[in-house]
């Protein structure tokens, strides 16, 4: 299938029940490049750790999440986020061609948790900032093992999905509707986050 076709897959599915999950979005090379663009910013003390948006002091801040970031800014790439950027411009091309979602821009970021890493149940966007209408991760983790855990747990009516957090897979759901938690994870786990946007009404 073309990149294309299976961004309307997604977009469809996404239409359907709120939900995608895609595995192998990315082939293991291309995971292999983009996790090694990862652990050399991170080696290079490129990441920050994450907040809640919340303004709360650092104590709440670590019963909430764990994990450190780094924003990707689409004016300072290289060779493995190129691989990114070309799947973010077909997946937001499709869900605006199937969704009529009328997004406009874009916004994402490593994300890496510690062994022992979490983030509680929560809902990506606000009533006071409710631009972002689509989430998405993209697993970049090597070889995850069920005892790894850290699964991506979202909750939909009064059901939840539980999604492995392996290393190419990638998950879309309505960033409005849906509350998520990512469970503790036993490994070190990598990915990257990001968020479709729609310019805000005031
Ligand atoms: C987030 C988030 C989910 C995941 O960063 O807001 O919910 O599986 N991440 O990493
Ligand atoms: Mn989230």
């Amino acid at each position: 299938m073309t990149l294309s076709a299976i961004s309307t897959t997604i977009a469809e599915e996404l239409g359907k029940t709120g939900l995608s999950v895609y595995p192998d979005f990315l082939s293991n090379h291309s995971v292999s490049d983009v996790r090694d663009d990862l652990e050399l910013i991170q080696n290079s003390h490129g990441f920050h750790r994450a907040g809640t948006g919340q303004n709360e002091g650092e104590e709440i801040r670590n019963k909430v999440r764990r994990d450190d970031v780094h924003w990707l800014n689409r004016n300072d790439s290289n060779r493995a986020q190129d691989i990114l950027w070309v799947k973010i411009d077909s997946l937001k091309q499709a869900f605006n061609r199937t969704l009529y979602q009328g997004l406009s821009s874009f916004e994402g970021h490593y994300a890496s948790y510690p062994s022992g890493g979490f983030y509680k149940r929560h809902r990506d966007s606000f009533k006071s900032d409710d631009s972002r209408q689509i989430s998405m991760v993209l697993y970049l983790n090597k070889d995850w093992k069920s005892q790894d855990a850290g699964q991506l747990r979202v909750y939909q009516d009064n059901t939840h999905t539980d999604i492995n957090p392996v290393g190419g897979t990638l998950v879309c759901f309505m960033s409005r509707e849906s509350e998520h938690e990512v469970l503790t994870s036993n490994a070190p786990r990598q990915s990257f986050t990001g968020w479709f946007k729609r310019e805000q009404k005031n």
